[in-house]
């Protein structure tokens, strides 16, 4: 088991997971058409491991694309991170977004077949608890959706459990993320949105260089302890190193599992506004306005399974996750 073909791997989550890949051994192929992301990512890679990564800017979609890949290189299982991600943005184009994250992924698991390449991890989401399942998250609960985003992890699930009925030496493991935040702590790699952030810790941080005037708090009327939105946050390296649990994993293992990656603890928003005020040293001045509409009360995950399964667990609380932002943020303030 050597080269790993990391899908999405410019972007958040993926840029992460090939530092972790590479210290711990993989070699790392990286295709992305950085619609999301920037180049610059690979350079970041590469200084923080002192490793020459190749990097394909390629569209999941073009499946002559992804074939030179696999020609190209001897892939012995693929990280799936490509996809698009904005939950607003779905409901407003669900045909993209079914093209681009099913119609790619769909794509990239043909050209597996072809090159009789055995392993995928899958980048799936806590999403697809749906709105009705009570917390902890566990993995056995019906899955739903409340957007055409979340429909198509619930959909992607779908297929690689059938693929791993049709194919018997296949092997997919679907990682449901909680809520991803945090950098990597040399501050080189980070989160880095387009346009104005849509997610709690990406806001705050521009909140907290005076880049936006104040944090909009979506309800506190919640029925949580302090009444605002409850969620399990999670440090991308720690999400980055549960890649490599479920890659070992999935060496000896056939067939599907969908697992948790979550750290089982719930924060609310202002949980989250004081570790950034303590992490920043400044004042996050906030607005409580009305619910935003398709969110949830609390979200948090039951971390049993990665545990067992993956010998996986997650290291960082919450404060240093938001130090790490601050520091990526600091350092990269028009971002990468
Ligand atoms: P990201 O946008 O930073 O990374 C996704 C990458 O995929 C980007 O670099 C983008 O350029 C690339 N991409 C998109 N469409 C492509 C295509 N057709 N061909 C090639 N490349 C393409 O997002 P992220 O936060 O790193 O998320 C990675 C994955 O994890 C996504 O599948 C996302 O749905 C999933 N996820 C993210 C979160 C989160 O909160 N960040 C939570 C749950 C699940
Ligand atoms: N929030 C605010 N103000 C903001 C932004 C967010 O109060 O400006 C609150 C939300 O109401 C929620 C919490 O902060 O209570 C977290 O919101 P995020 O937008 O950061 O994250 P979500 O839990 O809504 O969703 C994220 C991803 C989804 C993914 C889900 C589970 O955006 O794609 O985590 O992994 F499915």
């Amino acid at each position: 088991m050597g080269k790993i073909l990391v899908t999405g791997g410019t972007g958040f989550i993926g840029s992460h997971t090939c530092v972790a890949l590479i210290n711990a051994g993989y070699q790392v192929v990286v295709m992305d058409n950085l619609c999301n992301s920037k180049v610059e990512a690979i350079a970041r890679i590469e200084m923080i491991t002192g490793r020459h990564i190749r990097f394909y800017r390629t569209d999941m979609r073009d499946k002559h694309g992804v074939c030179q890949i696999f020609e190209d290189n001897k892939i012995d299982a693929v990280i799936h991170f490509a996809g698009w991600k904005a939950v607003g943005e779905s409901v407003e184009k669900p045909l993209d977004y079914y093209e681009n994250n099913l119609g790619g992924t769909l794509t990239l698991l043909e050209v597996m077949r072809q090159f009789q390449c055995p392993i995928l991890i899958f980048s799936s989401s806590a999403t697809v608890y749906g709105s009705h399942n009570p917390v902890p998250y566990q993995e056995d609960m019906p899955t739903s959706a409340t957007n055409p985003y979340g429909y198509t992890k619930v959909m992607i699930e779908q297929i690689l459990r059938d693929l791993c009925v049709a194919q018997h030496r296949f092997s997919a493991v679907a990682l449901r993320y909680f809520n991803p935040i945090g950098a990597h702590e040399s501050g080189l790699l980070g989160e880095n949105p387009n346009g104005i952030p849509n997610n709690l810790v990406p806001y705050v941080a521009q909140v907290a260089t005076g880049k936006l005037d104040c944090l909009r708090v979506f309800g506190n009327d919640y029925d949580t302890p302090d009444g605002t939105g409850v969620r399990d946050y999670i440090h991308v390296m720690d999400l980055a190193v549960g890649h490599v649990a479920a890659l070992a994993y999935a060496v000896n293992h056939t067939g599907f599992e969908a697992i948790n990656l979550g750290t089982g603890k719930g924060s609310s928003v202002l949980d989250v506004v004081r570790a950034y005020e303590r992490a920043s040293g400044r004042k996050i001045p906030i607005k409580v306005v009305e619910r935003r509409a398709g969110d949830i009360a609390t979200s948090y995950a039951d971390p049993t399974k990665a545990k067992d399964l993956l010998g996986w667990e997650t290291t960082y609380d919450l404060d240093k996750m938001c130090a790490d932002s601050w520091k990526f943020t600091l350092q990269n303030p028009r971002g990468l």
